[in-house]
């Protein structure tokens, strides 16, 4: 009788090749926290102290940008065979680097697609997790 158990191995099931990593995990995870706190610096400087508050705005923007660069290159190094993990990670980066630009510019154009931007980018840095772990 023939035996029904599957001969290959999936990389899902694969216990050579790692899932996530914790540094990119890491990585990621600041990244969105660095979105987020973008919100809440913004809020602030809307909200009339821009002096104070749009410089936190401008080097929290870069350090997000950082931190998604340094995303990618560990999902390179370690998760490369996890192609929607690396795309995904590199396109967080590719964004936020456009989104500092667009802020960046300080145009009303420019800052009417910054900001909406800013919530696609923050539901990408909530998929990438969730794909990284499927
Ligand atoms: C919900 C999130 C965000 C909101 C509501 C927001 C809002 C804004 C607004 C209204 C401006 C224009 C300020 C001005 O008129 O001078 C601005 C500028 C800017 N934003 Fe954002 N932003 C957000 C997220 C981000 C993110 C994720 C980044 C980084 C990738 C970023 C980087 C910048 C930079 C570098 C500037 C220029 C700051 C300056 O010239 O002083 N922002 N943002």
């Amino acid at each position: 009788m023939a035996d029904a158990t599957p001969t290959t191995t999936s990389t899902r099931t694969d216990p050579t090749r790692p899932r996530v990593h914790p540094t990119h995990s890491a990585l990621v995870g600041l990244t969105s926290l660095g979105v987020l706190l973008q919100a809440l610096w913004a809020a602030l400087f809307m909200r009339g102290d821009y002096d104070t508050w749009a410089p936190v705005h401008q080097h929290g923007g870069e350090a997000t940008v950082l931190l998604a660069f340094l995303a990618t290159v560990a999902a390179f190094v370690w998760l490369r065979h996890r192609v929607a993990v690396l795309v995904g990670t590199a396109l967080l980066f590719v964004l936020l680097l456009v989104n500092m630009l667009l802020g960046m510019d300080g145009g009303d154009a420019a800052v009417i697609i910054h900001i909406p931007l800013a919530m696609l980018i923050m539901g990408l840095a909530v998929w990438l997790p969730t794909q990284a772990r499927r």
